[in-house]
C-alpha cells in the first residue's frame, strides 16, 4: 500500500492494513540488518533529530541507529543541556529545530499528546517515541512484530499483559495494535493498576495471575512505572512480586511454548525473575533487535508519504 501519513503518533489511529504494512516493511529491513553491508541510502540528505525529554536507552539508540542505517544525518538533542532549561517552550524548541531543516523530529515526552501537538504546528515529520502514559507506537509495533515472527500469526493469539497497565503507554499501544490484528488481550495486575475500565477497550481484565497466564500464548510483562504514579498503588514491591512476579515455578502453570516478553527496562526480581528473563522462553533481547527494524520501517514509510492531507494524522 502507499503510505499517506506525515507522522507516526499512535496505533489507535492506524488501520490494520497500515500496521501490517509497517510489519512487512520491517521484515525486509531486518534482513538488511543481517547483511554484510547494513546501510541503505533511503534517507540520504535527510536530518533526524531525537528530541528526548525523558530518559531512554533502547528507543533513543535504536532510532539513532535506524536513521544511520538509512543514511540520514542524526542529531541527539540533550534536554538537560538545552534551552528548555532556560524556559524555552517545547513548541519554540521544535520550531527552531525545524528552522535548522530537521526533516524528522522523534520525540519522547512526559506529557501525553506532546507529539500530536508538534505534528499540528510543524511541517517536519513527527514520530512519537513515547508520550506520558498515552502511547509508545513503535514499541507496540515491535512487540507485535516479535509475536508474529515467533508464532507465525497475530490473529487468534491470546496475549496477557501483566503489570502496571494504568500508567503504561506500552500497554495502550499493544492493546490497540493487537486487537486491530485480531488477538485476544487479557490484562492482569493489582486492581488499582488494572481497573475494569479497560474492559471498555475490549480487553479481558483479570486480577488472578494463574487465571491470566494459564492459556496465554504470550505473556508481556510491564515494569512498575514509579515515575508516573502519583502515590503508591499497592502496599510494597515485595507484595507485588509475591502476587504477580513471574518465576520459574509460576511458568509451570503456563503453556510450554508461551513467550515471555518485556519492553525493558527490567526490574529483575520484581516483575520477573532473572532466570526467566534470561531463559529459553524469553524473547526480550529479540524485541530490542526487532525494534531497530521497526524504526527503520517507520522512518522509511513516513519519508515516502504522499501529501494527502485527508490521511494525515
Ligand atoms: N522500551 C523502552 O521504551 O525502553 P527505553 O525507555 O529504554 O527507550
Amino acid at each position: 500500500m502507499t503510505w499517506h501519513r506525515k507522522d507516526l503518533l499512535d496505533l489507535q489511529s492506524l488501520s490494520a492494513e497500515e500496521i501490517v504494512t509497517v510489519l512487512d516493511t520491517a521484515r525486509e529491513f531486518k534482513a538488511v540488518g543481517e547483511r554484510h553491508i547494513k546501510k541503505v541510502p533511503a534517507l540520504r540528505g535527510k536530518t533526524v533529530v531525537n528530541l528526548f525529554v525523558e530518559p531512554s536507552t533502547r528507543t533513543r539508540i535504536s532510532f539513532e541507529l535506524a536513521a544511520q542505517r538509512l543514511s540520514a544525518d542524526v542529531i541527539n538533542f540533550s534536554a538537560e543541556a538545552s534551552s528548555l532549561r532556560k524556559g524555552e517552550t517545547l513548541k519554540d524548541t521544535a520550531k527552531n529545530l525545524e528552522a535548522l531543516n530537521a526533516d524528522f523530529i522523534v520525540i519522547r515526552h512526559s506529557a501525553a499528546g506532546a507529539p500530536h501537538f508538534l505534528a499540528r504546528v510543524l511541517g517536519s515529520h513527527v514520530v512519537n517515541a513515547g508520550d506520558g502514559a498515552h502511547e509508545h507506537p513503535t514499541q507496540g509495533l515491535l512487540d507485535i512484530f516479535t509475536m508474529r515472527e515467533k508464532k507465525g500469526r497475530v490473529e487468534g493469539l491470546r496475549v496477557t499483559i501483566l503489570g502496571d497497565i494504568l500508567y503504561s503507554r506500552v500497554a495502550r499501544s499493544n492493546i490497540w495494535g493487537l486487537q486491530k490484528l485480531g488477538a485476544q488481550v487479557t490484562l492482569c495486575g493489582p486492581p488499582t493498576l488494572v481497573p475494569r475500565t479497560f474492559e471498555a477497550m475490549g480487553c479481558r481484565v483479570v486480577h488472578d495471575l494463574k487465571q491470566a497466564i494459564r492459556d496465554a500464548d504470550v505473556i508481556n510483562l510491564l515494569r512498575i512505572q514509579h515515575e508516573r504514579q502519583r502515590k503508591s498503588m499497592f502496599p510494597g514491591l515485595g507484595e507485588y512480586t509475591n502476587l504477580f512476579g513471574i518465576t520459574q515455578s509460576r511458568l509451570a502453570d503456563t503453556k510450554p511454548d508461551a513467550l515471555i516478553m518485556h519492553p525493558g527496562p527490567i526490574n529483575r526480581g520484581v516483575e520477573v525473575d532473572g532466570d526467566v528473563a534470561d531463559g529459553e522462553r524469553s524473547v526480550i533481547l529479540e524485541q530490542v533487535t526487532n525494534g531497530l527494524a521497526i524504526r527503520m520501517a517507520a522512518l522509511y514509510l513516513i519519508n515516502s508519504s504522499r501529501g494527502d492531507s485527508a490521511a494525515h494524522n
